[in-house]
């Protein structure tokens, strides 16, 4: 497998996802929450919205006055997010199952403009950000949070290793890489807003899934899901086994994901 396949991986990762982001809710949703500073009315833009953990939360703070078009290209984490937004009472979202690369948008129409998680995931990243930036109202802000050089360290390496071992001819492709080079994001969203007032962050987030059960779910919940689909039952069982197993031998119960959290404010005029 050459490609990164979005659509089949977070089909068959979307409930595992969803219900990460309830058990970690430091790890995205409230450090994205705090650089949004969602205000009430604000109008936002969010891709792509996964399973709406945070697009959930932040128009509940914009409250009814406020509008949100989420857009995800997988129909299975676009459930989640109704589901959630159901669950919440929150009726003022448009979700939209669309690749983000063809997505239309109004310009200039959107207080904050957000993409957690997903500008690696653009065929053309220079493209693609600098659309987001053109939704974004004068005196709005772009929100993006992209994976640094760890996620789901140590656990992660070994299973691309296992999953090539056992797999024949697994190829890897990890789209996310794209994005961890730090100097070369910020060049290009510099190259894309003008320069405007970027601001970085940088997190070390340590997940504690505690047995081994939880660090499989949580490899399973995110886009690692992507290399079983090209394993038989078979294979993925006996990689499964072997994972669990080594975690238990290496009392590994926690893994290590780093994130750059980069909000750039547009000039009023
Ligand atoms: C890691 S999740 C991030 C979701 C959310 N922003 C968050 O932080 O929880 C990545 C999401 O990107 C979506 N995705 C991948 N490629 C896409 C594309 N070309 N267009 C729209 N969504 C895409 C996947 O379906 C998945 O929901």
């Amino acid at each position: 497998m050459a490609e990164f396949d979005s659509r089949g991986t977070f089909r068959k990762a979307a409930n595992e996802y969803a219900k990460i982001q309830d058990a970690f809710p430091d790890v995205i949703r409230e450090p994205l929450l705090a650089d949004m500073a969602v205000k009430e009315g604000d109008r936002i833009l969010d891709l792509p919205c996964g399973t709406g953990d945070s697009i959930v939360k932040a128009m509940e703070l914009a409250g009814p006055a406020g509008h949100a078009l989420a857009i995800d290209i997988s129909p299975a984490m676009i459930e989640e997010a109704k589901e959630k937004a159901e669950a919440a009472g929150v009726k003022n979202i448009q979700f939209v199952v669309e690749d983000m690369d063809k997505a239309q948008f109004d310009a200039a129409a959107y207080d904050i403009v957000v993409s957690a998680n997903g500008p690696f995931f653009a065929s053309d990243l220079r493209t693609f950000l600098a659309k987001m930036w053109g939704a974004v109202k004068p005196g709005g802000k772009l929100v993006t949070m992209t994976l640094g050089r760890n996620f789901l360290t140590p656990i992660a390496g070994t299973f691309l290793d296992l999953a090539q071992i056992k797999t024949e001819d697994l190829r890897i492709s990890t789209p996310w890489s794209v994005t961890e080079d730090i100097t070369f994001f910020k060049e290009v969203l510099e190259e894309v807003t003008g320069g405007q007032r970027i601001k970085i962050t940088h997190r070390d987030v340590v997940m504690d899934y505690q047995t081994a059960d939880g660090g499989w779910n949580l490899l399973m919940g995110t886009a690692f899901r992507n290399y079983t689909l090209a394993m038989s039952p078979q294979e993925q069982a006996e990689i499964e086994a072997e994972m669990k197993e080594r975690m238990r031998a290496n009392r590994q119960f926690s893994a290590t994901c780093s994130f750059n959290n980069i909000t750039v404010t547009k000039d009023v005029a």
